[in-house]
């Protein structure tokens, strides 16, 4: 009781002051110790109210059956997800080195370096990512459509199935949306930015936009942080 009485007390002076830590470099220097009792509880606001913690972006350029893709993302990219998802800013680009063409106003058909299952299964990968709206499920969504295509032919509907019995997720409309109009705007938007990206091969990866090659993929996302988590320890 008497904490909480403080704590409203300190709120309500703090923020008539208009005191909030408004970069990362206060907050640094606060977590780094030697806190008066004040600047604690400064501390604790900020994370209340507006905290972030640091986060590292990473993009990915891939086409769903590209072998090295389907490596990078299952034995990479997925268990450094698992480990680093809340500091990590993901944005997937399903689409790699296809082609769009413009047969009408408004109407694209792709041509897929691995054909035309390829572009199915692109769609795919960009109706989950718009259907999930969290993009640490999308990438295990997608994650997983790309482990089942080395079983099978891969991110198709039967692995879109089974990737949904997996992870808890009916694939209806994920499915739906890749055999209509909105796969295939997706597609198309994946593919404008991914020629804005320039890239000349997939995987086409980059860590707070600096290109990486995915050798070293978990080591290289911690070396990237200014204050690593946790996590990192495991990663040197
Ligand atoms: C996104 O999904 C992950 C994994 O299920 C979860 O931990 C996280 O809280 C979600 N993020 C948001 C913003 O809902
Ligand atoms: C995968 O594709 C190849 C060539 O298109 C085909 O011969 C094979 O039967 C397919 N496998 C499965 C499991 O669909
Ligand atoms: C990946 O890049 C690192 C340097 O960032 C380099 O040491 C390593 O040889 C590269 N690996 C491959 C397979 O190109």
């Amino acid at each position: 009781m008497f904490l909480y009485k403080t704590h409203v007390f300190l709120i309500i002076s703090l923020s008539s002051i208009t005191v909030r830590a408004q970069d990362d470099e206060l907050f640094s220097n606060l977590i780094d110790g030697g806190l008066t009792p004040m600047q604690n509880l400064k501390a604790d606001l900020y994370e209340m109210e507006n905290k972030e913690p640091e986060k590292v972006e990473i993009k990915l350029f891939y086409e769903c059956l590209c072998p090295d893709c389907r490596v990078f993302d299952t034995t990479s990219l997925k268990p450094t997800v698992e480990k680093l998802a809340p500091y990590l800013n993901l944005r997937l680009y399903p689409y790699g080195n296809a082609e769009t063409i413009e047969i009408r106003n408004g109407v694209y058909q792709f041509k897929c370096q691995h054909g035309p299952k390829e572009c199915y299964g692109n769609k795919l990968h960009a109706c989950v990512i718009d259907y999930m709206s969290n993009n640490t499920e999308a990438v295990f969504f997608n994650s997983c459509l790309m482990d089942s295509a080395r079983k099978n032919n891969g991110s198709d509907d039967e692995a879109a199935d089974e990737c949904g019995r997996i992870l808890g997720i009916y694939p209806g409309q994920i499915k739906y949306c890749a055999k209509h109009d909105r796969g295939m705007l997706l597609l198309k938007h994946y593919g404008d930015e991914s020629k804005k990206a320039g890239f000349k091969y997939v995987p086409y990866i980059l860590i707070n936009g600096v290109e990486n090659n995915g050798s070293k993929f978990m080591k290289d996302v911690c070396a990237a942080f200014k204050n690593p988590p946790a996590a990192c320890a495991q990663a040197f």
